[in-house]
């Protein structure tokens, strides 16, 4: 959810577990004891030329939010923008293809939706999904010492602009595609396989943004070393040529309270802030199971499984990135 929702009142009602107060990934509504609805929603303009991947990744990426609530997709409603006389609806057709095999992939059934007249394409989803309260992960979870685990690689902001500026070739994006089609269905399993509490994915603000709003939200600190964040190829030799969108360079100014190692270089700090789309999940797990929860991650064929850093007492929201 975006940044502008900090400002809506919020609604007081026992039903409701978890709402735009924190920031967190999707809205949490209680059924019965038992249950819960999840619902989010996301949409963007294109970021790759193949309509069907846009869709794919489109899909994958509002389904997300739905699984960093440690929840389950149930069914989605699309949402398109389209220049209907400049631009074929056989192309639209591709992007719902797309759309629809991820769906497929998750469970997840396509019930409706709604399209308007739009100048630039656009499209996504309204995701509805349901978690059990026990398995409910919100980004307040958080405790100092916990490791920080992030289970796909960073740079699909700055490569999907080198795309666009034509920096790189289709071939060059093709595994950060795939990746951005992956669904982050296998990181959820494994976190509530685990009893996880605490989570959130990582998309338009950024590993950085991210992590300092599940910091706040959480009252505590993070701590995160440089060298063991995975990145896709290229990603820090295209940031040092000044190949980074408006949104990752947004993100880096926007952080408040950040203490970088003197030797990380301007492109590394933009790295570290790159607006990923369809990211991964940033699971928040106690240092005892790491390790675990680690080699689960790799037998579930997470794109990366890496520990970042840890959770600590510095003051609520401090991120501090070593070297
Ligand atoms: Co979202
Ligand atoms: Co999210």
């Amino acid at each position: 959810m975006t940044q502008v929702l900090r400002h809506l009142p919020i609604p007081e009602d026992p039903r409701v577990l978890v709402a735009a107060a924190t920031r967190d990934d999707a809205a949490v509504f209680r059924m019965s004891d038992d249950r819960a609805l999840v619902a989010t929603v996301d949409f963007f303009t294109p970021i790759v030329d193949d309509p069907r991947a846009w869709g794919a990744i489109a899909c994958a990426n509002a389904l997300s939010d739905v699984y960093a609530m440690g929840g389950r997709p149930l069914f989605a409603l699309n949402l398109v923008g389209w220049p209907r006389d400049t631009l074929p609806f056989e192309i639209l057709g591709e992007v719902l293809a797309g759309a629809g095999e991820v769906a497929r992939e998750a469970g997840c059934l396509i019930m409706g939706g709604h399209s308007v007249d739009d100048p630039e394409p656009k499209f996504g989803m309204a995701v509805i999904g349901e978690v059990s309260p026990a398995d409910l992960m919100t980004n307040a979870a958080g405790h100092p010492g916990d490791a920080i685990i992030l289970t796909k690689p960073l740079g699909t902001g700055i490569l999907t602009t080198a795309l666009k500026r034509d920096r790189v070739g289709e071939d060059d994006v093709a595994e950060a595609v795939r990746v951005m089609r992956m669904l982050n269905e296998p990181a959820a399993r494994v976190a509530r396989a685990h009893g996880l509490r605490a989570a959130t994915d990582v998309t338009g603000f950024g590993l950085l943004g991210h992590l300092a709003t599940l910091a706040r939200a959480s009252n505590v600190g993070a701590r995160i070393r440089y060298p063991d964040l995975p990145l896709f190829a290229g990603v820090e030799a295209l940031a040092a040529e000044g190949v980074v969108p408006g949104g990752t360079q947004r993100n880096l100014e926007g952080v408040e309270a950040v203490h970088w190692h003197a030797s990380l270089s301007e492109a590394q700090r933009l790295v570290v802030a790159d607006a990923q789309t369809s990211g991964g999940l940033l699971l928040i797990v106690p240092i005892t199971h790491a390790d675990e929860v680690l080699a689960d991650l790799r037998a579930a064929g997470t794109p990366a499984q890496a520990l970042i850093g840890r959770l600590t007492d510095d003051p609520p929201g401090t991120i501090t990135v070593t070297a």
